[in-house]
């Protein structure tokens, strides 16, 4: 229900108009004028949200935090910032991925509206990759499991703020390009024809193709994991054949969860395998199919129990 009594408006999550909330991130505008944007983010543990510069904007960004605590890397140093702190960005020169540590908020304060333009249209997409899963067969999550999995690896493995963001809408969006394969092709139970799986490979290209095409600078670098996700470290994948360290490293690390996540979950054409069946396959694979240092990474977070 909404109020509304001397100037101050209580709105419930869910209440507003301009409420965006995807990947454990729930983004609502609380007010916006003349550019001037002022917006409220709720963020679950270990749920991440990023800001980066783009190309001829150079306004100022504050971030006030209300609840919880963000963590994020500043050139190799951890930075974290809790209750009552404040971080102004003036303007943001580069890429950070910030982290919430419990469950946070905050508030973040624009010069520059952003939140019609980049937010609304990286939603759109990101809406897009999951109608995916559902046509491709896949209980829901696929997109987030595959993005959170990477993540963790990313992480492990001490990657960039930069390269991890750039993972992150990657990994989340690597079958978008599947919106363009035929419904009969993807939902096809059976085994597919030669020319089938011709068109099922070009899932690749045009993922790709519709990233590069937004102008959203983070979806187009994004555009070459989704290219290269099906890549295999000894040259037998596609869509070129790419070998070794010719194929982007970040593609290596989804490759990787991609193949795991296939192999155990319950598909419209398969039940799934047992977990440690999957994890010799994923080992058997190490230097031949995946990346050696991924493989490590990624069994690094299964004996935490991360997996
Ligand atoms: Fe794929």
């Amino acid at each position: 229900m909404n109020s509304k009594n001397n100037n101050i408006i209580h709105i419930p999550y869910g209440g507003y108009k301009n409420e965006t909330s995807i990947n454990g991130v729930t983004i609502r505008q609380l007010t916006e004028k003349k550019g001037l944007d002022i917006l409220h983010h709720r963020l679950g543990d270990g749920n991440r949200w990023a800001v980066g510069p783009i190309a001829g904007w150079d306004g100022l960004e504050f971030v006030y935090i209300l609840k919880g605590s963000l963590s994020w890397k500043e050139k190799d140093t951890l930075k974290i910032a809790s209750i009552g702190d404040h971080l102004i960005m003036d303007p943001i020169l580069e890429d950070t991925l910030f982290k919430a540590i419990g469950e946070t908020e905050f508030l973040y304060i624009s010069s520059d509206s952003m939140y019609d333009s980049v937010d609304e249209q990286v939603k759109e997409y990101m809406d897009l990759a999951v109608t995916v899963e559902e046509k491709d067969g896949y209980t829901a999550d696929h997109c987030s499991r595959i993005k959170d999995l990477s993540m963790k690896v990313g992480e492990v493995m001490g990657l960039s703020s930069e390269a991890m963001l750039e993972l992150n809408f990657g990994s989340f969006l690597h079958d978008i390009g599947k919106t363009k394969v035929p419904d009969r092709i993807l939902n096809k139970p059976g085994k597919l024809s030669i020319e089938e799986y011709e068109e099922m490979k070009l899932h690749t290209i045009y993922g790709a193709t519709l990233l590069k095409k937004t102008g959203i600078p983070i979806l187009e670098k994004a555009s070459t994991i989704v290219e290269q996700h099906h890549e295999r470290y000894n040259g037998t994948g596609y869509p070129k054949g790419l070998k070794g360290d010719d194929i982007s490293f970040l593609a290596n690390i989804v490759a990787v969860i991609d193949s795991f996540d296939a192999m155990t979950s319950v598909r419209v054409y398969s039940q799934g395998r047992p977990l440690e069946s999957a994890l010799e396959e994923i080992k058997k694979e190490r230097g031949r199919l995946f990346h050696p240092e991924v493989v490590d990474a990624f069994l690094f977070i299964q004996k935490k129990g991360e997996l």
